[in-house]
C-alpha cells in the first residue's frame, strides 16, 4: 500500500478544483485495505473515502488521509435462466461496468449508462436516472467496518435506500470502506422506458420492441444532448437534489406557476424539478467567473478551468437564494462538500 504526502487532487475529483491532500492511501486490494487497517494512521487524522470523485467538491485542502479505494474485477456468482448475479468492484467504473452487462446482454442498469464514476460510490449514493435506481438491483453490498476492524456484508435491503440516500451517507459514513457490490440483473429484461424523453425517442427511431442495447444507446444520445461530458468541461452531474414539496404548498405555487414541473412521491408530498426552478430563476447559461450554470441543464453546475471550489460555494449559496427568493424551496445539494 502506498500512501503519498501533499497529494495533487486535482485529477481526483471530476470539477477538476485544485487541492491537495496531506495524505492520499490507493488501495488496490483487501489486503492493502487490512494493511491500511493495521497502520497507525487511520486514528491519528481524519480521513475521507474518495472513489470516482464525481460527487464531491473540494473547497479547501484536506489535511487528513483520503483513502482511494481502486480494486478491480467483476465476476459472476450464480447464474440460472432468468437472473444473473455480478460482483464488481467497488474501483471498477460504472460506466464501464454498465457497458459490460449491456454486451452481455444483462439487464437492469441499462437506463443507468454513461454515469461518471466508481462501482462503490453507486452504492453509496444511490445512483439514478431515466425512471431506474441502483437500489433496484443491488443485493449486497460488502465493506471494511474502519470501527471494529472486520469485513462484512449487508444486505440491499437493509441499506436504507432512498432518493440519492443510503445507509453510507449515516451510520456507516467515513465508517464503511465498500470493497464489493452485487448486482442481481435479468436475462429475461423488464424494459423501464417510462420516463418521456426516452419514449419519444422510441417513437422517432421507430422502434416498438427495444433491447436493452437500443435503450443505453438512446441515454447514451440523451444524456450527450444534455449533461457536459466531465472529461471535457469540469461538472459533478446534478449539483442539486430535487426537492420534496407538501402537496398544499405545491398547490399554491403551483396557481403562481402554472408550468412547474412535479413528479408525485406519496399522497402528502410531491417532488420538483431542481433545474427547472433555478432555469425560472434566469441561472440557466450564467457564468461567473470562472464557473457557471450549464446552458443546457440548470441543474449542473459546472467549472471552466482555473476557479476554486469556493466559487462553486459562493455561485451556489446564490442559486439557493435565488430559488428560496422566487419559490420558498431550499435546495440541498447533492455534491458533498469537503
Ligand atoms: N428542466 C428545465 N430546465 C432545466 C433543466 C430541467 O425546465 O434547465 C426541466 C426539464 O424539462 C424536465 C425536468 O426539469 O421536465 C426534469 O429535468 P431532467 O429530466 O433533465 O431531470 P432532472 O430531474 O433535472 C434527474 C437526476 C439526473 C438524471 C435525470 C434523468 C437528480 C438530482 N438528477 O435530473 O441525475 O440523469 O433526472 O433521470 O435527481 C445526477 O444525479 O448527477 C444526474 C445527472
Amino acid at each position: 500500500m502506498q500512501i503519498y504526502k501533499n497529494f495533487d487532487l486535482k485529477d481526483y475529483n471530476s470539477f477538476g478544483f485544485n487541492a491537495v491532500a496531506s495524505n492520499f492511501a490507493v488501495i488496490t486490494s483487501e489486503e492493502e485495505l487490512i494493511e491500511l487497517a493495521q497502520s497507525n494512521i487511520l486514528d491519528e487524522m481524519p480521513r475521507f473515502i474518495l472513489g470516482g470523485g464525481s460527487n464531491v467538491l473540494f473547497t479547501q485542502n484536506f489535511d487528513g488521509l483520503i483513502v482511494h479505494v481502486k480494486n478491480k474485477g467483476i465476476r459472476i456468482l450464480a447464474e440460472d435462466n432468468m437472473h444473473v448475479t455480478v460482483s464488481a468492484c467497488s474501483g471498477e467504473s460504472w460506466e464501464d461496468f454498465v457497458d459490460k452487462m449491456v454486451s452481455l446482454n444483462y439487464g437492469g442498469i441499462e437506463n443507468l449508462s454513461l454515469i461518471p464514476g466508481f462501482c462503490g460510490s453507486s452504492a453509496v449514493q444511490n445512483i439514478g436516472a431515466y425512471g431506474v435506481e441502483v437500489c433496484n438491483v443491488i443485493v449486497a453490498v460488502s465493506y471494511y467496518d474502519l470501527t471494529d476492524r472486520t469485513f462484512k456484508t449487508i444486505n440491499g435491503s437493509d441499506c436504507r435506500y432512498g432518493y440519492r440516500d443510503s445507509i453510507f451517507k449515516h451510520e456507516l459514513k467515513n465508517r464503511a470502506i465498500i470493497t464489493n457490490v452485487t448486482f442481481k440483473l435479468t436475462k429475461n429484461h423488464k424494459l423501464n422506458t417510462n420516463y418521456g424523453a426516452l419514449q419519444s425517442e422510441l417513437a422517432k427511431k421507430g422502434i416498438s420492441q427495444p433491447t436493452i442495447q437500443d435503450i443505453a444507446t438512446i441515454i447514451k444520445n440523451i444524456r450527450h444532448s444534455k449533461l457536459p461530458d466531465v472529461k471535457e468541461l469540469g461538472s459533478a452531474g446534478s449539483f442539486f437534489k430535487n426537492p420534496y414539496l407538501e402537496k398544499s404548498k405545491f398547490d399554491r405555487l403551483k396557481s403562481e406557476y402554472p408550468d412547474l414541473i412535479s413528479f408525485p412521491v406519496d399522497q402528502s408530498s410531491v417532488k420538483l424539478a431542481a433545474g427547472q426552478l433555478i432555469d425560472l430563476c434566469g441561472w440557466k447559461g450564467k457564468v461567473v467567473e470562472h464557473v457557471g450554470v450549464h446552458d443546457k441543464q440548470a441543474l449542473i453546475l459546472v467549472h471552466y478551468g482555473g476557479g476554486s471550489g469556493n466559487e462553486m460555494v459562493n455561485l451556489s449559496n446564490k442559486i439557493i437564494d435565488d430559488v428560496y427568493q422566487k419559490f420558498g424551496v431550499r435546495l440541498s445539494p447533492e455534491v458533498i462538500f469537503i
